[in-house]
């Protein structure tokens, strides 16, 4: 080793800066269970492809002492990578440099990798551990977040973002990740909210742990603003990974094309009995999904929130998909309000990115009821129409059982431009159920009539036969084709093959205005 001093000085700068907040504070943050942000950079990227920049960055903040707590790099580690590869920019904050919090040269930084990433067409990644804004550095770093978030909103659709929220995020600064395409949380260890239990006792008078205001459970579960749940920081980081798989790396590019051993023209005998004969009756349609994709992977997406839909990515002879599909085995698969946000904001995050969109249909209708009314179904349930109308992407369904009523329309139908719609022989498209519709139009007969069950019965079973297939609407052309459920695999990725070079376009505006 040289001992020229000037280069004695660079090294020793850089390994100060390596150390963050000191090594200290990189105990405590061990003794949490968490790792430092360089630790988390390793584990993510391949090995030895990080290069950093800024790492000789300081703030030039003078106010509350801060002259005298100046750390290399300022709390945040920036920098490029590849994951498998691939070109992906990265900012991961220190939590041992001031808490992580984010002041002016802070913000400059992860504003930095945000433009290299948008100009080179390459995803981001943001690691989140953080107090949120420098109280010391004030307006200043009110102004940081300001940049940081339209910058998020401008790469918004033009490349692929990706939050790993890894400690704390706090006040404003859950924004940011807020309006990224992904949010991924430690079970136990990450925490999200606007406001901290302290000022919500303050003005609300609650008592609750910061736990319980923003675990991770509570946005998988009940916000819907977290779409994986890790038991640990490392799954967190290699469920990124797997993520990325399925994407391109920017609007203008294809997503990876994967081939499998999966025989594309592998039938499903189980298919065919999968489907129960009793219409109330449920099943799983995950099991549907996992026969039908290359080698059964799903990635499921908003696992817990609004269980009544599924979301996800899963290959179809190696090209990425994006799955929308109707549970029936919770709330008899129901569109409701939260069932209909995600599944809007998945289809738009497929349309964006070149990523085709496979929907498969079982569903009753939309949820009855007030809270459902007075909640707004009717703007939830158009954010879905819009989304799926506005998507130019291939589009293929299969309806394996209901599709009743507006749910039907919705759910991909033909009249939305969807490319291929297929259905199972256990379809049944109709304007609403068999009961329902006796009901209504047979009301003043079985009111008149002197066995109103039996005579229900049989209409029902007249309505059931007219509707309650698949014939009529296949008949009109609405349905593409009927299959044999065995089939569906096989029949997709034909499709899919067919549409490999689809053009569609929307008319030219500034944007629409989808039902917010
Ligand atoms: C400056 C901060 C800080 C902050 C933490 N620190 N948050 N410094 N600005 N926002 C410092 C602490 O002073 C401490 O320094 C070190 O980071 C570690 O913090 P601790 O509190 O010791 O850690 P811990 O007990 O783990 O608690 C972490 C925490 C807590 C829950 C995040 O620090 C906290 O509540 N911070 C404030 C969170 C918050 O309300 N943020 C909102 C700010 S307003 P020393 O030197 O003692 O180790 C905001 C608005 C943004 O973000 C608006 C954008 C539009």
């Amino acid at each position: 080793m040289s001992d020229n001093p000037k280069l004695q000085r660079l090294r020793t700068l850089k390994a100060q800066a390596r150390l963050g907040g000191g090594i200290e504070r990189i105990e405590v943050q061990h003794k949490k269970g968490r790792l430092t942000a360089r630790e988390r950079i390793d584990l993510l990227l391949d090995p030895g492809s990080f290069r950093e920049l800024d790492t000789l960055a300081l703030h030039r903040c003078h106010d509350f002492g801060l002259d005298q707590q100046r750390y290399l790099g300022d709390g945040v580690v920036t920098g490029w990578g590849t994951i498998e590869g691939r070109q992906v920019f990265i900012f991961s904050q220190d939590f041992t440099v001031l808490g992580g919090s984010l002041g002016e040269i802070h913000a400059q930084k992860i504003c930095k990798v945000m433009d290299l990433a948008m100009k080179n067409g390459a995803p981001l990644i943001g690691i989140n551990d953080s107090g949120g804004a420098r109280i010391q550095e004030g307006i200043d770093a009110l102004a940081g977040y300001g940049d940081v978030f339209l910058r998020n909103t401008l790469a918004s659709g033009v490349i692929p973002q990706i939050s790993l929220i890894m400690g704390p995020c706090a006040g404003g600064a859950v924004y940011s990740p807020a309006l990224t395409d992904f949010i991924f949380m430690v079970r136990g260890s990450s925490q999200m909210f606007v406001t901290g239990p302290e000022v919500v006792k303050a003005v609300t008078h609650e008592e609750v742990t910061f736990e319980q205001l923003g675990g991770a459970d509570v946005h998988a579960q009940l916000s819907g603003v977290a779409h994986r749940v890790a038991e640990s920081e490392a799954e967190a980081l290699s469920l990124t990974r797997q993520l990325l798989g399925y994407l391109p790396s920017n609007n203008m590019s294809d997503p990876p094309f994967v081939a499998s051993s999966d025989d594309p023209a592998r039938t499903e005998e189980a298919l065919d009995d999968l489907v129960p004969d009793d219409p109330s009756r449920a099943y799983d349609i995950k099991a549907v999904l996992n026969l039908i994709v290359d080698d059964g992977q799903f990635f499921e997406l908003q696992e817990s929130f609004a269980p009544n839909i599924v979301i996800g990515f899963a290959r179809l002879g190696g090209y990425s998909v994006g799955i929308i599909a109707n549970q029936p085995a919770v709330l008899a698969g129901v569109l409701d309000i939260h069932a209909a946000e995600k599944a809007a904001r998945f289809v738009r995050f497929c349309d964006a990115f070149n990523i085709p969109l496979v929907t498969f249909v079982d569903v009753p209708g939309f949820m009855p009821g007030t809270a459902q009314e007075h909640g707004g179904v009717i703007r939830a349930g158009a954010k879905l129409l819009h989304a799926y109308c506005e998507a130019t992407v291939p589009k293929l369904t299969v309806i394996t059982r209901k599709a009743y009523g507006g749910a039907y329309i919705v759910m991909s139908s033909k009249h939305l431009r969807s490319d291929l719609n297929l259905a199972w022989p256990s379809a049944e498209i109709a304007v609403m159920g068999p009961e329902g519709a006796m009901n209504i139009i047979f009301r003043k007969e079985l009111e008149a009539s002197t066995n109103p069950t039996q005579r229900k019965a049989e209409l029902v079973q007249e309505y059931r036969e007219k509707f309650a297939n698949p014939y009529v609407a296949a008949a009109r052309g609405y349905i593409d084709d009927v299959i044999e459920p065995r089939e569906t695999r096989p029949r997709l990725i034909e499709g899919l093959q067919m549409l490999i070079n689809k053009r569609d376009t929307n008319p030219p505006k500034k944007h629409g205005n989808i039902p917010l």
